[in-house]
């Protein structure tokens, strides 16, 4: 057998025997890589004679095209059996049982807050928003807390690292009530776009959001959201507290009217304040509004205090206004009969999707908030 023929055969059997695309690949540069065997006889053409190149070239061509054909196949058939087995092992057994689906759900304080914006945008008020993240000015001094009052430490204020510069020190608000500031403040400049900038009179807005407390037990959460509204205008009396909160009230627990009364509170940023509480019958551990001789605080409401108007370059002789706010993580849990606060902020899916409502159940007037 010639050379050439034993290096043929010896490079088709290793073919033959490659088990991975990795073997083929190293038999190909062996064989036709730059300093492979084939390739050497290829070069050493250069140097024979006329004759004896007629004669070899061929047989060294052949060689080269059969055994880089053996090769491609080889690779070629590798690559269809890896594909093979790795397919087999990625395979998924669509016949296990799938995994039970928890469907999204809109969280009851969040269903209760577009109720609430439902109502009162119907009444004419427009929604305005401030930052969670306040400063002092805004959630204390304008709403007429006095410089080390008791009332800040009352509210259980989370306060941030001091500015190295300035040495001010921010909050994570207490209330909704600094947005009344912003809202009323017209020449001051909201420091983001989504932020209520002032306004001049008259005002109608109401202010949904989260507000903060250091506070923690079964019915106190460090965060809770309430909704804060204030009305501005001309001639603006308890009587037009009295009539919005207790049309806003019956409509939000769907009764023709509600069995409220006002009791005098104090709030620093309001003078007169007042809560205004639901008769209710808790007998037999169940909650009915409307009856028996308890009653429920639902918010806390009043006019709002010329000092306020003042803060924010209102003339107290020209303008009046009331303000209110409530919690609306309470108003949901009375609404809905939700027991307990806390479970509300622990995103357990099992507690959402009893509790919450479906994405399509979006409150609206026209067909009824629940
Ligand atoms: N900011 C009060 C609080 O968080 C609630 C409140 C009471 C808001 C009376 C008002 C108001 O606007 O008039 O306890």
């Amino acid at each position: 057998m010639t050379d050439l023929a034993q290096l043929e055969l010896d490079l088709i059997q290793a073919i033959g025997q490659t088990a991975t695309t990795t073997e083929v690949e190293a038999l190909r540069v062996q064989a036709l890589g730059k300093t492979g065997t084939i390739s050497g006889l290829l070069k050493g053409m250069g140097a024979m004679s006329p004759e004896e190149r007629r004669e070899k070239g061929p047989m060294i061509n052949g060689l080269r095209d059969r055994v880089g054909a053996a090769l491609a196949a080889k690779k070629a058939e590798l690559e269809a059996a890896e594909l093979d087995a790795r397919l087999l092992a990625e395979r998924i057994d669509l016949t296990l049982p799938a995994p039970p689906r928890r469907r999204g759900s809109v969280h009851p304080t969040m269903q209760v807050m577009d109720e609430m914006i439902a109502l009162f945008a119907e009444m004419g008020f427009a929604v305005a928003e401030g930052p969670d993240i306040e400063d002092d000015f805004h959630n204390f001094t304008a709403l007429n807390f006095p410089p080390k009052h008791p009332a800040r430490e009352m509210h259980d204020t989370f306060f941030l690292k001091p500015d190295p510069e300035t040495g001010e020190r921010k909050v994570l608000r207490t209330h909704t009530s600094p947005v009344q500031i912003r809202a009323m403040r017209a020449g001051e400049k909201a420091p983001a776009p989504w932020i209520a900038s002032g306004q001049e009179p008259p005002i109608r807005i109401i202010a949904p959001g989260r507000t903060f407390r250091k506070d923690s037990d079964a019915t106190h959460t460090p965060m809770f959201h309430q909704i804060e509204g204030l009305v501005i205008d001309r001639d603006i009396h308890m009587g037009h507290l009295k009539g919005t909160l207790e049309a806003f009230v019956a409509r939000f627990f769907e009764m023709d009217q509600v069995d409220a009364r006002f009791r005098p509170h104090h709030f620093p940023f309001t003078e007169p304040s007042a809560e205004m509480d639901i008769r209710c019958d808790r007998s037999g551990g169940r909650l009915r509004l409307n009856e028996g001789e308890d009653w429920m605080e639902i918010l806390g409401c009043g006019m709002v205090h010329p000092k306020v108007l003042i803060a924010c370059g209102l003339d107290p002789d020209e303008w009046q206004g009331f303000a209110f706010g409530m919690g609306v993580d309470r108003l949901a849990m009375l609404k809905y009969g939700i027991p307990d606060l806390r479970p509300m902020f622990d995103a357990d899916t099992r507690w959402l999707a009893h509790y919450g409502f479906s994405a399509f159940a979006a409150p609206n007037l026209a067909t009824g908030l629940s």
